[in-house]
């Protein structure tokens, strides 16, 4: 998610959840081919597996693009159609593509011929007046002629005309039933259903009709719940908030020294502890002295240290 998933926002997820994919912002192919790869690419591998997610239209670029990340240690790569900016309208890819699903069979058949790490389509039931019962079977089938297995589906519409991007991530109705059949029309297929879904309660509801959940605001605005995914999900362990916190700090305390603000850091963790004791105290530590000039991995300890008082005057 643009400005949400930087590799700060996944390190820390990622010490939430041992098993989750991860994905990277909307990185645009022109950008990776003539803007700096490090900055836009770089990532700690402790953060793997992560999918990087490309958006374009141009078959040579992406598939350029797609080799440049598999290089870089992405475990897919992903092509968005489905976001619904005018910027992205206009550089013709994301969400409009709905309406050229041949363009973008060509753009991930490109891509897999690059790449050896999968290839996978994020897309939405379609656009504007499309009548999604076709625009969303046209864009699987042609691209699952071109190889690719793996469908991320935002269960609803974007209305290019007249919707702000973030009225076309709440506006436009849920349409989860189109996206069970459609998986069960394809068997074969995995089919990840994404859009509006708030708890891991919803996600194993949703379970029982598709392959795979996808979490966009639920993760970012309260990342705590994905600290229960490995043990639900995956028959793993489940993690404590608090250990994890502290190996951020470590990682924060690392990062600083190579100039990374603390607030590019700590934005990612201030609904971390929401509804715990001190959590409000933490919050407003952090939003008050993160951005202020000389603040450290101290600021965050001083912050941290108020929901600890609260567990020991809780206990
Ligand atoms: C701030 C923000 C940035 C987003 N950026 C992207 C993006 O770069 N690529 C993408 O495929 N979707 C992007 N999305 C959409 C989400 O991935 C997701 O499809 C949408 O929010 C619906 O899922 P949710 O209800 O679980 O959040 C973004 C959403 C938000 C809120």
């Amino acid at each position: 998610m643009m400005d949400w998933t930087d590799r700060h926002c996944r390190f820390l997820h990622r010490l939430l959840t041992r098993r989750a994919l991860l994905y990277t912002e909307m990185v645009t192919s022109q950008a990776i081919l003539h803007g700096h790869r490090e900055r836009l690419l770089g990532f700690d591998r402790r953060e793997d597996p992560v999918a990087l997610q490309l958006g374009g239209s141009e078959p040579g670029q992406l598939a350029e693009a797609a080799k440049i990340g598999e290089d870089f240690g992405y475990a897919e790569i992903n092509l968005n159609v489905g976001c619904p900016s005018d910027r992205v309208q206009s550089g013709r890819f994301g969400a409009c593509l709905m309406r050229e699903p041949e363009l973008v069979a060509e753009c991930v058949g490109a891509m897999r011929k690059a790449t050896a790490v999968p290839v996978t389509v994020k897309c939405r039931l379609g656009v504007d007046d499309q009548d999604t019962e076709h625009s969303l079977r046209a864009m699987i089938a042609q691209c699952a002629a071109a190889g690719v297995t793996v469908f991320a589906v935002h269960a609803r519409k974007a209305w290019l005309a007249g919707l702000s991007p973030k009225e076309n991530r709440d506006i436009p109705p849920l349409d989860y039933p189109l996206v069970y059949r459609v998986k069960a029309e394809n068997p074969h297929l995995t089919i990840v259903i994404n859009g509006g879904i708030a708890s891991l309660d919803e996600a194993e509801e949703h379970l029982k009709h598709v392959d795979g959940v996808m979490l966009g605001r639920a993760a970012y605005h309260s990342p705590a719940i994905l600290a229960d995914v490995d043990q639900r999900f995956f028959g793993g362990e489940a993690v404590d908030i608090n250990a994890a916190a502290e190996r951020y700090v470590e990682y924060v305390e690392r990062r600083l020294g190579d100039g990374v603000p603390l607030n590019a850091m700590t934005k990612h963790m201030l609904n971390l502890f929401s509804g715990r004791p001190g959590a409000r105290l933490f919050r407003r530590h952090l939003s008050e002295n993160a951005t202020r000039k000389g603040a450290n991995a101290q600021t965050l300890r001083n912050a941290l240290a108020f929901l600890e008082r609260a567990r020991a005057e809780a206990a």
